[in-house]
């Protein structure tokens, strides 16, 4: 039986996620020298790649983890239908490349697959940041337009958002009587954020998200969720949730809840323009929705490193090597060669190179976007079928749950 406490060593805590800019270590081990191919599982929500200081200190359970998910990627090829997928954002700003590179191709490519996919806006959670808290309304209704202009079809997608869920919600009340206090303060990425939190103190919400993510997957019997290093440790708490619901109430008809699978993957990882962890509230991030203009901006500021010649190292130059490789994303080649090309062409060519490169690979994202923003409406729309669906679904979950405690009256 899996544990939550196999991603709770004290050496773990430091989640790759949210660790500080400029430290270094986060794309330590990835695959930089090998080409990414399109097709590849990308599955990083959050754009977390496996990190070696982490498997090492987990018994090899990320290892375990990555195994599994390559036979779920052969499964997904062979059954696509299968597997309904939950996966989610905070809505804490706009979406850049690195969402796009990390987590929504993949989501895309899944859908395509044919894999059902509930793609929830995370707007509970997000109260646990409360400076961001603010402008939720305003992201929401921008997120929901990047996830149509990078081909979320509502249509096959249910976009949803927390706060339009109340059966959802109520599963949190029985979720939370079935983990202790030791396990939920025990969760590394929850006690990396509070390390991190400018907040004074620390709310209720911040040691229980995990366990509302539980009922985020739960209510719709997810079985598979594609995420990044970091959010292992919540599913290990779905899970955790879902075989202590099914032992305690084990409902006339089987067990209500599945237990799901991480869905992880070797995501590139790509730093912001400044070098550090790439993210709206720094500046150093290119949005989808950004104009030609403002990525050129942008880019022009890079951070790069006094050697002239480009080449492609991201041990040695992570600055530059991050440039080279968003380069190589965009074009769909290998990074070596895209540093190759460059050579000496120094750090203007490549700069040159890179704002064609993501203007192209985005212009078509762009424009759908910039539709869809002259007809909110549709938008708003999108995002209420999507809201009714999932309460629906969640209705009938919440049925079978009160079923099997024996509290219909
Ligand atoms: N915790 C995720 C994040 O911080 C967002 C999220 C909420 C999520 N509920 C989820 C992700 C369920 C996957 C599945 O990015």
């Amino acid at each position: 039986m899996t544990s939550i406490l196999t991603f709770s060593e004290p050496q773990a805590v430091e989640s790759p996620h949210r660790r500080p800019a400029g430290t270094g270590t986060r794309d330590a081990g990835l695959p930089h020298s090998s080409p990414v191919p399109a097709s590849a599982p990308a599955g990083a929500d959050g754009g977390a790649a496996p990190d070696p200081e982490i498997s090492a200190t987990t018994g090899g359970s990320l290892a375990a983890v990555l195994r599994r998910s390559a036979e779920l990627e052969r499964r997904i090829g062979e059954e696509p239908r299968s597997f309904r997928i939950l996966t989610g954002d905070r809505p804490t700003g706009e979406l850049h490349l690195g969402h796009f590179f990390g987590t929504l191709r993949n989501r895309v490519r899944l859908q395509d697959a044919g894999v059902e996919l509930f793609v929830l806006i995370a707007d509970y959670q997000v109260l646990t940041d409360r400076d961001v808290a603010d402008s939720v309304r305003e992201n929401v209704a921008g997120i929901v337009l990047d996830y149509l202009a990078v081909g979320i079809d509502p249509a096959r997608a249910t976009i949803f958002a927390h706060s339009a869920v109340p059966e959802l919600n109520q599963l949190l009340l029985p979720f939370l009587s079935l983990v202790t206090v030791p396990e939920l303060r025990r969760n590394p990425t929850v006690k990396d954020e509070i390390a991190h939190s400018r907040q004074a103190s620390v709310s209720g919400l911040m040691f229980t998200y995990p366990v509302h993510q539980a009922a985020d997957i739960l209510f719709c019997k997810g079985n598979l969720v594609p995420v990044g290093q970091d959010q292992l440790p919540h599913v290990e708490v779905t899970r955790l949730v879902a075989r202590r619901f099914n032992e305690r109430y084990p409902g006339a008809g089987g067990p209500v809840f599945p237990e799901p699978d991480a869905l992880l993957s070797d995501a590139p990882l790509l730093l912001g323009t400044d070098g550090g962890k790439m993210s709206k509230s720094r500046g150093n991030a290119i949005s989808l929705r950004a104009t030609a203009d403002e990525t050129a901006r942008l880019i022009k500021g890079a951070r790069t490193d006094a050697q002239r010649h480009v080449s492609y190292d991201p041990a040695h130059r992570p600055e530059v090597s991050s440039l080279v490789l968003l380069a190589a994303l965009c074009l769909d080649r290998d990074p070596v060669s895209v540093a190759d090309e460059i050579g000496g062409g120094g750090a203007v060519a490549l700069k040159r190179v890179l704002t064609e490169a993501v203007n192209e690979r985005l212009a078509p994202v762009r424009a759908r976007r910039a539709e869809l923003a002259g007809d909110p409406e549709y938008a708003r729309q999108v995002l209420r079928d999507g809201c009714a669906r999932a309460r629906a679904v969640a209705a009938a979950t919440l049925e079978e749950v009160r079923e099997a405690m024996g509290l219909r009256y």
